[in-house]
């Protein structure tokens, strides 16, 4: 573990970089703002590093960033509509910030802010004390995400949280992987399998509306390997209201610790799985990710792929869908690996 001065915010407050290196040289680098994956350098098939995910070289852009590149995303990750729930015979009121609804926690989420740090040799825990009503959510939460990066080039996200006060929690990564290089354009010809029969429909919005479509027959269908972009263009209406992919897909798998997700670049031979304690994946091809400036290129629409692991959005108090009801007192804990290979 090594760390450096990444930069200063725009009120003074110093934002650091953390690299966690294996021993092959891979290595990751964090940042304790928003608790943001900045870097992924993993061996392509000659044993070169290639940066495999979307960022930004000052804390300049993180803080105008709009797209959440690689930062932790809470209280509550994707929509929820239009920014109202109930709990416990309680409405409350969260920020509309996405067209009618809620997006990602609110107009200061988890990623907006700098997190306390503890680190090991071959860790790095960032913690937060989220406190009671912040962005409108109840209870006084301490959160905390723990990275490790192992020998075997998986990346590691623990997540562990605990309220006060019942609540609603729904954590996730919004890292963008562009497995040929972050800035080398497209990732439309990478290949893309997803382990779900099932996905979560859309409204004009993004909004999940609850209902579940079956994947088979449609653009949706991921259980075979196949081109992020072969059907992204096709005459659907799921795909017209993304501008692609940005659907939540419910994960086969009832297992602990389930696969979810492959992904793989010819370029550059590497391969990416995903594995997750959570239900679902949003699965989000970079659909409005606008033309700018990135760490070694420009960044377009589909230049990337977010796997957002998580629980399912707007989902509060749906009964027929995984809990996303933390009670007061109980442990929350959730479990994301990315893994690399060649
Ligand atoms: C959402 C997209 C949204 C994007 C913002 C994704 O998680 O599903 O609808 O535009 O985040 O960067």
């Amino acid at each position: 573990m090594t760390k450096k001065k990444f930069g200063v915010t725009h009120v003074g407050d110093e934002v650091t970089a953390y690299t966690l290196k294996n021993s092959s040289g891979a290595y990751v680098t964090l940042l304790d703002y928003g608790c943001t994956i900045q870097a992924i350098c993993v061996p392509d098939r000659d044993g070169k590093l290639v940066d495999v995910c979307l960022g930004y070289h000052t804390i300049e852009e993180y803080e105008q960033n709009d797209s959440y590149l690689g930062a932790v995303i809470g209280r509550f990750g994707n929509r929820i509509e239009k920014g109202r729930f109930e709990l416990n015979g309680k409405t409350y009121e969260v920020a509309v910030n996405n067209g009618p609804n809620h997006l990602h926690g609110g107009m200061k989420g988890f990623d907006k802010y700098i997190w306390d740090v503890l680190t090991t040799d071959d860790s790095i825990q960032f913690s937060r004390l989220s406190p009671d009503m912040e962005e409108g959510y109840p209870g006084n939460l301490a959160v905390s995400v723990t990275y490790r990066f192992t020998e075997e080039n998986e990346l590691v996200l623990d997540y562990q949280a605990k309220s006060d006060a019942d609540t609603v929690l729904n954590l996730t990564n919004h890292c963008y992987f562009n497995l040929s290089g972050e800035g080398s354009g497209t990732v439309l010809d990478h290949d893309l399998q997803l382990l779900s029969s099932h996905y979560m429909e859309g409204d004009a919005d993004c909004l999940a509306t609850g209902k579940v479509l079956d994947v088979a027959g449609t653009p949706f269908d991921f259980r075979e390997a196949k081109k992020i972009g072969r059907d992204i263009g096709m005459d659907d209406v799921q795909l017209k209201y993304g501008g692609g992919y940005d659907h939540n897909f419910i994960i086969d798998s009832k297992a602990y610790l389930k696969k979810t997700a492959v992904l793989s670049s010819n370029a550059t031979g590497i391969r990416m799985t995903v594995w997750t304690t959570q239900p679902g994946v949003q699965v989000y091809s970079g659909n409005v990710l606008t033309h700018r400036q990135g760490k070694t290129g420009v960044y377009d629409p589909h230049d990337a792929l977010c796997l957002e692991t998580q629980h399912f959005p707007n989902s509060v108090g749906k009964k027929e869908f995984p809990s996303v009801i933390l009670k007061k007192g109980e442990e929350y804990s959730q479990l994301t690996v990315y893994h690399f290979e060649r």
